[in-house]
């Protein structure tokens, strides 16, 4: 049985990651703050400790889902200091801890995969909803994702990254105004809002061998919205 991380995975796309990868046969650690997993990833020995838990409990870990991140809207000036830390220290170093943490447990496994969550605002330097901040946060993803694939891939890792437009979940749904959900709409040619599985689909298909020879990219879910 393959083994699946899925960090952020109480709620929103993570858990909806997780089912999908737990219907598709593997065994699904889902890490958030107050799950079964208690894993904040900006906590880096309480990371440690639940991967090497995994370690001895499962042997290893086949795919690492990094998902769990924050959201930051509105005007630059009124994210305060402390918002862009937090951004940051979930966004960025959370990634950089579930990374240097998890490699050692999936190299040597066949197929290891590691998918992290940008977005669209990576490339836009924010978007609809996400603001410059979280845009520069999604930015260093996609860096990390590059950069990765090319230490990561003589040790049979491959990564990528998923850049999804706006979802409703949880995170953004208290600013998905009727007026901002049309705006967003008439931009997106396949002429809806993303639903999770848009997103859970692509992690299955990145983490599956049918990828086996894609690592570094990332990849929007978003009805042409980037490209056209
Ligand atoms: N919803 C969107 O429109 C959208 C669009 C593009 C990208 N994304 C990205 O997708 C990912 C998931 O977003 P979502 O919409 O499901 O959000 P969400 O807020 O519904 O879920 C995020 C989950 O991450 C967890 N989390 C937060 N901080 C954590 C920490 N320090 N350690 C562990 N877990 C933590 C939360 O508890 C929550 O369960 C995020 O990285 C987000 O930036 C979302």
């Amino acid at each position: 049985m393959r083994i699946a991380l899925v960090t952020g995975a109480a709620r929103g796309i993570g858990a909806h990651i997780a089912q999908r990868f737990e219907e598709q046969g593997f065994f699904v650690y889902r890490a958030d703050l107050q799950t079964p997993l208690r894993m904040d990833v900006t906590d880096r020995s309480e990371v440690k400790k639940a991967i090497e838990g995994i370690c001895s409990e499962k042997g290893g870990i086949d795919v690492l889902i990094n998902n769990a991140g924050l959201l930051a809207s509105g005007p630059i000036d009124q994210t305060s200091g402390e918002a862009w830390d937090r951004l940051v220290a979930v966004n960025v170093t959370g990634v950089f801890n579930c990374v240097q943490a998890a490699v050692p447990a999936m190299r040597g496994r066949k197929g290891a995969a590691i998918v992290n969550m940008a977005s669209v605002a990576a490339e836009k330097g924010g978007g609809a909803i996400g603001n410059v901040w979280y845009g520069a946060t999604k930015a260093a993803v996609v860096a990390m994702t590059r950069g990765l694939a090319r230490e990561l891939g003589p040790h049979g890792i491959r990564v990528n990254a998923i850049a999804p437009t706006v979802l409703e979940t949880d995170m953004v749904r208290d600013q998905l105004t009727p007026a901002l959900r049309a705006k967003i709409l008439a931009r997106i040619p396949l002429g809806r809002i993303a639903v999770p599985d848009d997103v859970a689909r692509l992690a299955l298909f990145l983490a599956s061998d049918a990828a086996s020879f894609i690592t570094g990219e990332t990849i929007a879910v978003d009805g042409g919205f980037l490209r056209t």
